[in-house]
């Protein structure tokens, strides 16, 4: 089986990514690589924070990896927080700074339409190789249930009536950004053998 290292130091990722590539590739967090430290993602899209995550990696190991990154586009705030939805609230903010930023942001509007999105980026001898996921729903008017992280407890995606913090972790990844993203990663990964 492939080894693949999954740039991220968030355990819930890590988590649920295990979940979703179970029997397909073997995944290698960063401390089983012994590599520490914050990574940077200074860039201003997904796109360019997934590569400069996984390039982050591979050059400290030259081993073949990933990286993620995903962003909360919430239409009545143009877009935002976007690429910034980890630190929403300020540097070093909780989820729950971030919650009741969003909340207060939406106080009162009617459109509460957002998505979220994740760029994967796989990096396979040194080339970078791009995969996309995207899930619709809303934002929630106050939290609702406890599984999962960050912005969980307040979405809901389309055709549901739980918010994401409500569902088992296979229902999430069936249908979430980061499980459709990771789809698809799996699928080239299968068509390689
Ligand atoms: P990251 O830059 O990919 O780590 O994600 C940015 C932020 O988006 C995270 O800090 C979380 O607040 C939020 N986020 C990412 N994935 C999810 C998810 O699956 N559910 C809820 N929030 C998420």
């Amino acid at each position: 089986m492939k080894t693949l290292v999954f740039a991220t130091n968030n355990k819930h990722k890590l988590h649920e990514v295990r979940e979703m590539l179970a029997g397909v590739v073997e995944i290698k967090s960063l401390a089983e690589m012994g590599l520490e430290g914050d990574i940077p993602e200074t860039a201003d899209t997904l796109q360019g924070n997934a590569q400069q995550k996984a390039e982050w990696v591979w050059q400290r190991t030259q081993l073949d990896c990933f990286a993620d990154d995903t962003g909360l586009e919430v239409d009545a705030l143009d877009g935002a927080p976007g690429v910034y939805s980890a630190r929403y609230a300020g540097e070093h903010c909780s989820f729950d700074d971030n919650i009741d930023k969003l909340l207060a942001a939406l106080e009162g509007k009617t459109n509460r339409k957002a998505d979220f999105r994740t760029v994967i980026c796989l990096m396979e001898d040194g080339k970078p190789r791009f995969f996309e996921g995207r899930v619709d729903g809303c934002i929630l008017t106050e939290r609702y249930g406890k599984e999962g992280f960050g912005y969980d407890p307040v979405f809901m995606p389309d055709h549901f009536a739980v918010s994401f913090a409500e569902m088992p972790l296979e229902v999430k990844n069936k249908i979430s950004h980061r499980g459709r993203a990771v789809a698809q990663l799996v699928d080239y990964l299968a068509n390689l053998k």
